[in-house]
């Protein structure tokens, strides 16, 4: 079956099941932040009062059609040369899953890559504009899609940066001098080539605790194999399944 229709049914899926999103954890320390925040088998999120202009926007920005993937996909690009807007996106449960988070955590500097049509950065922009506080640092060599993208952040907050070009290339001149990052959602090109040294680059960059979060662990056998390395990385306290998608880890806390 053609990659598109399958994405397709997927998303009317998603859309329609239940939003309880199961954890499975691979490993925990009771004193970490994550296992504190998630005590249960399962977390319902519950949505914001940004949630529904989020999906009007994101609604609005489909409705808009195909458009041009990044020329950098080449050999990476699995399904044609365009895509609709909501064959990237991030389901609107799991996005409220990631205001909560932002609420609960308060980060400082929350990095995103790839930033596509703007729909999981206005999830991590609810968190931060609802705590006042906070940055969302957001990365996407997409012209095209950066400028869709942007207009729809500026309807949630200003509280961004979204930056065109590669997460690799420019988060040195990014990051605000003297601060790290607290939270990174990782979700550019899923593979292990791309994702291992991504991941390196914010591990380097991060504060104490951080909290990271990769997208598609369960896209290929090779991705499935990267997040098998990563979650058992000893450099994390805790790292769980999100859904069958999400990963998500915490740094160490030093002292
Ligand atoms: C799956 S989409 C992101 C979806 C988006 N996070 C959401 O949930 O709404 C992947 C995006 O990553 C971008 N991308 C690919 N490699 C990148 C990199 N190295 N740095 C930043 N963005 C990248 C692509 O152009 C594409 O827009």
């Amino acid at each position: 079956m053609p990659t598109r229709i399958k994405q397709f049914i997927k998303r009317v899926v998603e859309k329609y099941k239940s939003p309880m999103i199961p954890i499975h954890w691979i490993k925990t320390d009771q004193n970490s932040w994550l296992s504190q925040q998630f005590n249960f088998a399962f977390i319902k999120p519950e949505k914001s009062i940004y949630s529904s202009r989020i999906e009007k926007l994101s609604e609005q920005t489909n409705q808009l059609g195909v458009q041009p993937l990044w020329e950098g996909y080449a050999g990476n690009n699995v399904g044609g040369l365009t895509r609709a807007p909501d064959d990237v996106r991030t389901v609107a449960s799991m996005g409220n899953l990631y205001t909560f988070l932002v609420q609960k955590c308060k980060p400082n500097i929350i990095v995103e890559f790839g930033t596509a049509f703007g729909v999981s950065g206005m999830y991590f922009l609810a968190g931060i504009e609802s705590n006042g506080t906070g940055k969302l640092l957001t990365f996407e060599p997409n012209d095209v899609w950066a400028k869709l993208a942007k207009n729809n952040l500026y309807q949630i907050s200003d509280r961004f940066d979204c930056i065109l070009g590669t997460f690799e290339v420019n988060i040195d001149s990014s990051l605000p001098q003297g601060q790290c990052i607290d939270m990174a959602f990782i979700d550019a090109i899923h593979t292990k080539e791309f994702v291992i040294p991504q991941l390196e680059i914010v591990v380097a960059k991060s504060s104490s605790g951080a909290i990271i979060i990769l997208d598609d662990i369960n896209f290929s056998d090779n991705m499935r194999e990267c997040w098998k390395e990563v979650s058992t990385d000893s450099r994390f306290s805790a790292s769980a399944e999100l859904g069958e998608r999400v990963g998500i880890l915490e740094l160490k806390r030093l002292g």
